[in-house]
């Protein structure tokens, strides 16, 4: 153990080193960090602030004993507080005494500063340069900060920096695994619900009807010589349900990959599907040179088709809507009717029934999501985000 208020002692480094190789668990380290910090340096408090730099703040990670609630409480603007002065000009910090009167110090309620006399800030940054957070510490007793205290408060920042990028880093990859997992099993499930749909319509359809067309062939093949009016019928029967049959397989086919779209474009598909929903007006607005990738169109389709039948199943709508627009990097599918509304509205997804569960797996597949939402002014919107 070393000798309260030194900060070149090795056994510091020693466990700082011993921590950051230890785990991969962000908020273990951090606050592993802060206590570590404490014992070995004879500081009395020690904060990690992480910088979120999606919104410039920095925001309490990490703390020694004893602040634990607020960690993940306490935020700090770039700039603001001496953390945020730290991380604007990536330069340490010293405070020795009276930090009510520093311009720097902000006073934060839950840190509790007024127990604390001096304190030294240091920005965490890799070794590339970039900066991770800012690493305080406070002591009660005035301590004097001297410049080899910061160097190797400054070097601990950057292990942390290294440790903490590390541990994002992991975090992403083990979120990515299981988020490829579920993929793999979405795959899965929606290719078994499409084969089950096509034995359906097989059987039902294609099935059924060649099976009552070999019937007639065969009634007629045991009347022709002797009654040849009824071999007649029967060979006509028997071509009306070839044509069927060959109806069904087509509309089989065309449940797979819409012709349509190979043939006249993701556009054209709102429109067919438009005409397709009795007793509803429904108004397409789509930019046919909008670009989208295959995969996705036939996602923008489907869903589509599934909200239109809602809406004819569900809404008793006079009026409908399906509007495609690119926002971003983002293509944005609405689907609206001024029915009776979707009650009650999300989140329900437990109580959905097949329809609205085929959406939200089509719009997984593609990265996308689907929410079902009031419309303003009554009914309902089904709105469907990919990116693209
Ligand atoms: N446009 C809509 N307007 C009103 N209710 C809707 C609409 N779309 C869906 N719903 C409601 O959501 C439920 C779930 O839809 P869905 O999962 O497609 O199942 P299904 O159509 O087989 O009933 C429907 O039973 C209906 O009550
Ligand atoms: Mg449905």
């Amino acid at each position: 153990m070393s000798e309260p208020g030194r900060y070149d002692d090795p056994e510091l480094l020693r466990s700082i080193i011993t921590l950051v190789t230890s785990t991969l668990d962000l908020a273990e380290l951090l606050r592993g960090v802060a206590d570590v910090i404490v014992t070995a340096s004879g500081a009395d408090a020690c904060f990690v602030h992480l910088l979120d730099a999606d919104r410039d703040r920095l925001v309490l990670a990490g703390a020694s004993p004893g602040f634990d609630k607020a960690v993940g409480q306490v935020e700090l603007a770039v700039g603001e507080g001496v953390a945020g002065w730290v991380a604007a000009r990536g330069r340490p910090a010293v405070i020795l005494e009276d930090k009510t009167a520093d311009p720097r110090y902000k006073y934060i309620p839950e840190l509790r500063g007024e127990e604390f006399t001096s304190m030294a800030s240091v920005p965490m940054a890799t070794r590339q340069g970039m900066l991770v957070g800012v690493l305080n510490v406070h002591t009660r007793e005035r301590r004097d900060f001297l410049a080899a205290d910061l160097a190797v408060l400054t070097a601990v920042g950057g292990l942390m920096a290294g440790a903490v990028e590390n541990a994002r880093l992991h975090a992403t990859v083990a979120i990515r695994s299981v988020e490829r997992a579920r993929f793999a099993e979405e795959l899965v499930a929606v290719q078994e619900h499409e084969r089950q749909r096509i034995a359906r319509d097989l059987h039902d359809g294609v099935s059924q009807r060649l099976a009552s067309l070999g019937f007639h062939l065969s009634a007629a093949a045991e009347s022709l010589g002797r009654d040849d009016e009824a071999a007649a019928a029967g060979i006509e029967q028997a071509r009306a349900l070839g044509v069927a049959a060959l109806d069904e397989a087509r509309a089989a086919i065309h449940g797979l990959r819409p012709p349509v779209l190979d043939d006249l474009g993701l556009v054209a598909g709102f429109h067919s599907l438009a005409r397709s929903v009795p007793g509803v007006r429904v108004a397409v607005e789509a930019d046919p040179e909008l670009s989208v990738p295959p995969h996705v169109e036939l996602s923008l389709f489907r869903i589509t088709q599934e909200a239109l039948q809602n809406i004819t199943k569900h809404s008793g709508a006079d009026e409908a809507w399906i509007s495609l627009r690119r926002r971003a990097n983002r293509l944005v599918l609405e689907v609206a009717d001024n029915g009776v509304g979707h009650t009650p509205p999300e989140p329900r997804s437990a109580a959905d029934s097949y329809g609205m569960q085929t959406m939200r797996e089509r719009a997984d597949m593609v990265g996308g999501t689907v929410r079902v939402q009031p419309r303003p002014g009554g009914g309902t919107t089904v709105l469907f985000t990919v990116p693209s």
